[in-house]
């Protein structure tokens, strides 16, 4: 079975749910998947897919049910990961910046939390004591990831708390005698360096004699996917060969197994998915020429907010001649999509699609300029399955409440 979805699909799929269209590949999300297993094999490692990434419940349904477990973001996706069939150890809760309400309702649910702030370490101690065991993410003081808007471990990130605090972390442990049973980094998106994940397993050691009841060494999420022709992802087979080495190394030094997690969105989802729009009009200028189609940052702000590239491709013309483009939203906003992008001639009413654009697409939109969000299908056993219906007016108006 082919791994992607061809342009005749993709055109068939717009023929039947209109766009902009956000079209997945389940079969290709099983692949990502068995190939971190087979990578990992032999290895006490396992996967929690950060769901933030793309939250469908059909889609959680397929991860769920190819045996992959889920790292949540909030209250609302282990809710969203019960829902879609999740058991409570398969599920993992790593929020920063929450109230403790919300780790109460992580508790009463059942799941692994993990908790970012010393303030809220020491209520989980005032409520739970040793009754509850926890893990704490750590901020390990590392830059790394693609760009800074998506690192999370440098010395200046809101996340985790910072290392050089861990002798108030083991004030609070003796204190309400925690059970600190996982230690947590997620240095940031898009490492394609093994390196940066050896560096944190360097850390873990040696925090391994100051948390007695340690069990899992949970090192987040990351891995590179390529966005650009050239590029290359993270490379899982060394990873699993290093990590295998760090979890011996561990074992060997302290006399007990550790188990290693990891919180894959991106690598999970994100080749997987398809985002299909419409050209709506074609604006020739001196210097540049327009296409502009029928979505914007309301849609997929990555390109918008992190300058982030995707391969855009016109399949109503894949033969036409190259020509530069600005592809443009029709969003009251700059709102381009790429600037002087090589792209196959553009005419009105063609198809663009945009590849790699299952993480963080949908996931990410908005209403912004009350437009709807757009359908969303799920391509499984060679069929499209609507998962999601496009917004419709009623959607927009939903909550809200018109007084005299
Ligand atoms: N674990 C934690 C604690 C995280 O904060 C994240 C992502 C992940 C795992 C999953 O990371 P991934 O494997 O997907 O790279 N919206 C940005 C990416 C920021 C993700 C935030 N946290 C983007 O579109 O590039």
């Amino acid at each position: 079975m082919s791994l992607s979805i061809s342009n005749e699909q993709l055109k068939a799929a717009a023929a039947e749910f209109g766009t902009p269209l956000y079209v997945y590949h389940a079969e290709k999300i099983t692949a990502q998947y068995q190939q971190l297993q087979t990578a990992f094999d032999g290895v006490f490692a396992r996967f929690f897919y950060a769901c933030k990434a793309l939250t469908n419940i059909s889609v959680l349904t397929h991860i769920h049910r190819i045996g992959c477990n889920i790292d949540c973001s909030s209250i609302n996706e282990v809710y969203l990961a019960l829902k879609a069939g999740f058991s409570p150890e398969q599920i993992l809760y790593t929020s920063n910046g929450i109230g403790f309400e919300e780790i109460t309702a992580a508790v009463e649910a059942g799941v692994s939390v993990n908790i970012d702030s010393l303030s809220n370490l020491e209520k989980f101690g005032k409520a739970y004591g040793s009754r509850y065991p926890v893990g704490i993410r750590l901020r390990p003081n590392i830059m790394a990831g693609g760009n800074l808007k998506i690192s999370t471990g440098h010395a200046t990130s809101k996340f985790g708390i910072p290392l050089e605090q861990l002798s108030q972390i083991l004030v609070l442990k003796d204190a309400y005698q925690l059970r600190i049973n996982c230690l947590h980094v997620h240095t940031g998106s898009e490492i394609k360096d093994v390196a940066v994940f050896i560096k944190v397993a360097d850390i873990f050691f040696d925090l391994v004699p100051s948390f007695p009841d340690l069990q899992v060494l949970d090192m987040g999420g990351g891995f590179k996917v390529p966005y650009q022709d050239n590029e290359k992802g993270t490379d899982i087979d060394l990873l699993a060969k290093e990590v295998a080495f760090q979890l011996n190394k561990f074992e060997q030094a302290y006399g007990k197994p550790f188990q290693v997690w990891f919180e894959p969105g991106k690598y999970l989802v994100s080749e997987c998915g398809y985002f299909v729009t419409t050209v709506n009009v074609l604006k020739e200028t001196d210097s540049v020429c327009f296409a502009g189609i029928n979505s914007g940052f309301n849609h997929l702000i990555r390109p918008m907010f992190y300058d982030a590239y995707h391969r855009i491709r016109n399949i109503s013309n894949p033969e036409g001649p190259i020509k530069p483009y600005a592809v443009t939203g029709n969003i009251c906003e700059t709102d381009n999509f790429a600037w002087d992008r090589p792209i196959n001639e553009i005419r009105e009413h063609d198809l663009l699609v945009f590849d790699n654009a299952g993480a963080y697409g949908f996931e990410m939109g908005s209403n912004y300029n009350a437009r709807f969000l757009p359908a969303q299908v799920l391509f499984k056993g060679g069929q499209m399955h609507l998962i999601r219906q496009r917004d419709t007016l009623e959607d927009l108006l939903k909550n809200q409440i018109v007084i005299n």
